[in-house]
């Protein structure tokens, strides 16, 4: 064949052989060979079960959160004069405004129990184990990101329980040596929490940290895509590859994934329209009671707390008389989290190949971060402060003793191929 063979050079450059303004953009943007390597040709394990949904959808809910509130946005007023009035103004004459403001606020919790399960899928099978660690480690920037996030979106409607909310958390930082008590007054912008806080929480809550979230989930999945997904039974599926150098246990994201996750998405939006429309205070989880009345420096709610998805951190750090440790032990538990991939010594990744003492361990975890989440919600009562504590060790027991009983742990054989039954 000549060397200018026209069918040797359509081979060789498949884009340019096709005409058109596809062809055309092809030539200059590689949107084909994009979609190519990361959906149909991204290899996934095909074990994956209801675990594996709530990735992608934590990403539907970042992009709806952003655009509820580019929206609400439009109508908001970053002013301590102004801002509570503006919130009702939306719900009350805004066309559709309760609908979007709902939609936000419900989407808030919404992304944090997606982000939860997300998490504890990690911690079943193991994900945040080599060579995940990177991505698990991203994925824990996120969450911290999403944390201030949410923190700052709730000052926002200038509610009894955001002044006073603000006031705790802020006043944390007081307990950094030296710089401390300077530090607060940086991040208020004032004396104390006032109008100047309030708006550059506002410019904070819409502009730079939503700009850091896009940012890290986009690294989030460059490093998922690297090392490739794992699955329920802990097997890499690219030390099995095929004559054809494809994992044998794998297949094309697209369209399997993608229809997969088209069904989560469908079940998401059924449960979420159930809150939206007919709970959308959820009985005062999502929306509590002291924030339906302005925010008052004259008058403390009775007992101050957070949202739900803050309050087992919150009551780790009331579990300490002394704010300093409770604030350092608050720090703690997120660092631990974020050093799990080097505290599991277990020769297997999944739960399901793990012994009963991990069983145990990840057993005595849950009942402990939801035990705390309950008890951040409840009143200080000496009853309540001795669970915080029981709860507390719980917690830090499953972290900081891994090292131990994951070596001592009697774990199952792992099969060579993962195991995988048709429906
Ligand atoms: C806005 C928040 C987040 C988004 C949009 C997001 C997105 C995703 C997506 C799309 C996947 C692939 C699909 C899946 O495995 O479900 C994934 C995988 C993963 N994510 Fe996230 N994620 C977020 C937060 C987190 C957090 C907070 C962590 C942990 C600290 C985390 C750890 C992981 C891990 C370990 C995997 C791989 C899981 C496996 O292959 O078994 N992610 N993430």
């Amino acid at each position: 064949m000549a060397v200018n063979d026209p069918a040797r050079l359509r081979a060789a450059e498949p884009a340019r052989a096709k005409k058109g303004l596809w062809a055309w953009i092809n030539e200059r943007l590689p949107v084909d060979e994009f979609f190519r390597h990361e959906l149909t040709e991204y290899f996934a394990p095909k074990n994956f079960n209801i675990w594996y949904f709530f990735g992608s959808l934590a990403m539907l809910v970042l992009v709806m959160q952003i655009l509820t509130g580019i929206f609400l946005t439009m109508y908001y007023h970053p002013t301590a004069s102004g801002a509570y009035a503006s919130v009702q103004f939306i719900m009350r004459e805004v066309s559709w405004g309760w609908l979007i403001r709902y939609m936000h606020s419900t989407g808030a919790s919404f992304f944090f129990i997606v982000v939860y399960l997300h998490m504890f899928r990690g911690l079943l099978y193991g994900s945040y184990r080599r060579p995940r660690e990177l991505l698990w480690v991203i994925g824990m920037v996120v969450y911290m990101a999403l944390m201030a996030e949410a923190f700052m979106g709730y000052v926002l409607p200038w509610g009894n329980m955001s002044y006073w909310g603000a006031q705790v958390i802020i006043n944390l930082f007081g307990t950094i040596p030296a710089i401390g008590p300077a530090l607060t007054q940086w991040i208020r912008g004032d004396y104390g929490i006032s109008g100047a806080t309030l708006n550059r929480l506002f410019a904070l809550h819409v502009a730079a940290v939503p700009i850091v979230l896009l940012l890290l989930v986009g690294l989030h999945l460059v490093a998922l895509h690297r090392v490739g997904s794992n699955n329920p039974d802990g097997i890499e599926i690219k030390d099995h590859p095929g004559p054809d150098g494809k994992p044998l246990d794998g297949i094309p994201f697209h369209p399997y994934y993608t229809v997969k996750d088209v069904m989560g998405v469908g079940a998401f939006f059924i449960l979420f329209a159930l809150v939206v429309f007919y709970f959308p205070t959820f009985h005062g989880l999502f929306l509590e009671p002291a924030n339906f009345t302005r925010a008052n420096p004259l008058s403390t709610p009775p007992d101050i707390h957070p949202v739900w998805y803050f309050t087992p951190y919150y009551a780790i750090l009331r579990a300490v008389p002394s704010k300093g440790l409770g604030a350092f032990l608050l720090a703690m538990a997120l660092v631990s989290l974020v050093l799990l991939p080097w505290l599991d010594r277990s020769p297997v990744k999944s739960i399901r190949y793990k012994g009963w003492i991990s069983r145990l361990a990840l057993a005595v975890f849950i009942v402990s971060f939801v035990g705390l989440g309950y008890l951040g919600m409840q009143p200080v009562e000496p009853v309540y402060v001795l669970l915080a504590r029981i709860f507390a060790v719980g917690y830090f027991a499953f972290f900081w003793l891994m090292p131990f009983y994951s070596r001592i742990d009697p774990v199952k054989p792992v099969p060579e191929r993962v195991v995988y039954h048709a429906h």
